[in-house]
C-alpha cells in the first residue's frame, strides 16, 4: 500500500517535471526555401546568388551584410521575434552546434525553386531535395545531442516555414532567352506540374516529422521592380507574370487543403503573401510607403535593373519603400507581411493564423 502510493507520487512528479520541461522548451523553427527566407546559407557556397556586400544589411542590428536579401531583418527573423525566440542560424553556419542546434535551423538558399532546373545559372545552391537531406542530417545531429525521443518531440513540435516557387517563374520559365520549360509547357500546364512537384516536397517534409508548416504562395511576381523595368510598358504590373501568380497561388491552397484532408490534420497552413503584398502595391500610402514600384536600391527604371551594389542608387529612408531591391521586400514590408501571418484573418491565413497555431500543442 505504502510503496504503491510512493510510486504514485514519484510517477506524478515525473509527469509534472516533464510538463515543466516541455513548457520551458521554446518551439524550434525550421525554414526552407529561396532568397525571400535565406538568412545566409549562400555565403558559404560558390554562387553568384548572394547578399554579402553593402548596402545589404544597412539596417540590420550590426549594419553589416549577413546574406539576408533585405536592408535589415527578413521574414524568418520577424517570425522568430513574434514567437519570442532568437533568429535561427543558417544551416551551413559553423556556429550552429551544441544547444543552439535545438532552436532549429534555416536551410533556405537564394536562387532555388521547386524544380531542380530552376536557378541553374547560380550553379552551386542548395536545391530543395538537398535542403530536405540537410533536414535529415540535422535530425541525426540532434539525436546525438539529446536522443531519439527528444529529437522527435522537437521536430514534431516545431514551426516550419517554406517559401518557394517564385524562381520557377522568374528564374526558369520566364528567363530570357526562353527556357526549355516554356517550350515544353503552356503556363497552365507548367503551373500544374509545379504544384504536383511541390506536393511531393511537402509530403517528404511531413514524413520527416514536420507537423505545422506555413506555406507562402508567390508574391505578386509581375509587380516587382525588376519586372516593371523589363516588361512593363505603362508602369503597370507584367500581365504574364500576374497571370502565372493568379494560377499558381489558388492551386497551391487547394493542394494544401487536399494534403491536410489526406493526413487528417491541419499540417499545412497557407499564407496568402500575394494578398498582403497586393494590399500595399494598390495603396502604398495606407501602409506608410511613398512607393511600392521603385526599389530603394538599384539602377535603371524603377531601380529594377541589375543588382543592388555599393554603386547603386540608395534611398535614405528604407521604411518609405515597399521594395528594398529589384525582387525583395524591405524590412518594413516584411514586418507588415509577418503581422498578417501572425494575426491576419482567413483572407490572409488559411485555415488559421500563427497566433492560433501557437496556442495549439503540435506535439500530440
Ligand atoms: C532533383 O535532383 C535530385 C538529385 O539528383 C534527385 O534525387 C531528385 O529526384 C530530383 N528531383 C526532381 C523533381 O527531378
Ligand atoms: C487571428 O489572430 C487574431 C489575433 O491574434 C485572432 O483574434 C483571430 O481570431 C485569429 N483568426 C482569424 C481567423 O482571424
Amino acid at each position: 500500500m505504502a510503496s504503491s502510493s510512493i510510486v504514485g507520487v514519484i510517477f506524478s512528479l515525473v509527469l509534472a517535471l516533464k510538463y515543466v520541461a516541455l513548457q520551458a522548451e521554446a518551439r524550434a523553427f525550421f525554414v526552407f526555401g529561396d532568397s525571400l527566407v535565406d538568412s545566409g546559407n549562400n555565403n558559404y557556397l560558390a554562387t553568384t546568388a548572394r547578399a554579402d556586400s553593402p548596402p545589404y544589411g544597412i539596417d540590420y542590428p550590426s549594419h553589416r551584410p549577413t546574406g539576408r536579401f533585405s536592408n535589415g531583418l527578413n521574414i524568418p527573423d520577424l517570425i522568430s521575434k513574434r514567437i519570442g525566440s532568437e533568429s535561427v542560424l543558417p544551416y551551413l553556419s559553423p556556429e550552429l552546434r551544441g544547444q543552439r542546434l535545438l532552436n532549429g535551423a534555416n536551410f533556405a538558399s537564394a536562387g532555388i525553386g521547386i524544380l531542380n532546373d530552376t536557378g541553374v545559372q547560380f550553379i552551386n545552391i542548395i536545391r530543395m531535395y538537398r535542403q530536405l537531406e540537410y533536414f535529415q542530417e540535422y535530425q541525426r545531429r540532434a539525436r546525438a545531442l539529446v536522443g531519439v525521443d527528444q529529437t522527435e518531440r522537437l521536430v514534431k513540435g516545431a514551426l516550419v516555414l517554406i517559401t518557394v516557387g517564385g524562381n520557377d517563374f522568374v528564374n526558369n520559365y520566364y528567363l530570357i532567352p526562353y527556357s526549355a520549360r516554356s517550350r515544353q509547357f503552356s503556363v497552365p500546364n507548367y503551373v500544374k506540374y509545379l504544384i504536383s512537384e511541390y506536393e511531393k516536397i511537402l509530403m517528404k517534409l511531413y514524413k520527416l516529422g514536420a507537423r505545422r508548416v506555413l506555406v507562402t504562395g508567390t508574391g505578386p511576381m509581375g509587380c516587382v521592380p525588376a519586372e516593371l523595368a523589363m516588361r512593363s510598358t505603362n508602369g503597370g504590373c507584367s500581365a504574364e507574370l500576374q497571370r502565372a501568380a493568379s494560377l499558381f497561388n489558388p492551386q497551391l491552397v487547394q493542394m494544401l487543403k487536399g494534403l491536410n484532408k489526406k493526413i487528417g490534420n491541419t499540417v499545412f497552413i497557407a499564407a496568402n503573401t500575394q494578398q498582403s503584398h497586393l494590399d500595399f502595391i494598390s495603396n502604398p500610402q495606407a501602409y506608410g510607403f511613398t512607393t511600392a514600384k521603385t526599389a530603394c536600391c538599384g539602377q535603371g527604371p524603377y531601380n529594377g535593373l541589375g543588382l543592388c551594389t555599393a554603386a547603386s542608387n540608395l534611398c535614405p529612408n528604407r521604411d518609405l519603400y515597399a521594395f528594398w531591391d529589384a525582387f525583395h521586400p524591405s524590412e518594413k514590408a516584411n514586418r507588415l507581411i509577418v503581422e498578417q501571418i501572425y494575426s491576419g484573418t482567413t483572407k490572409y491565413m488559411d485555415p488559421m493564423n500563427l497566433s492560433t497555431i501557437m496556442t495549439l500543442d503540435a506535439r500530440a
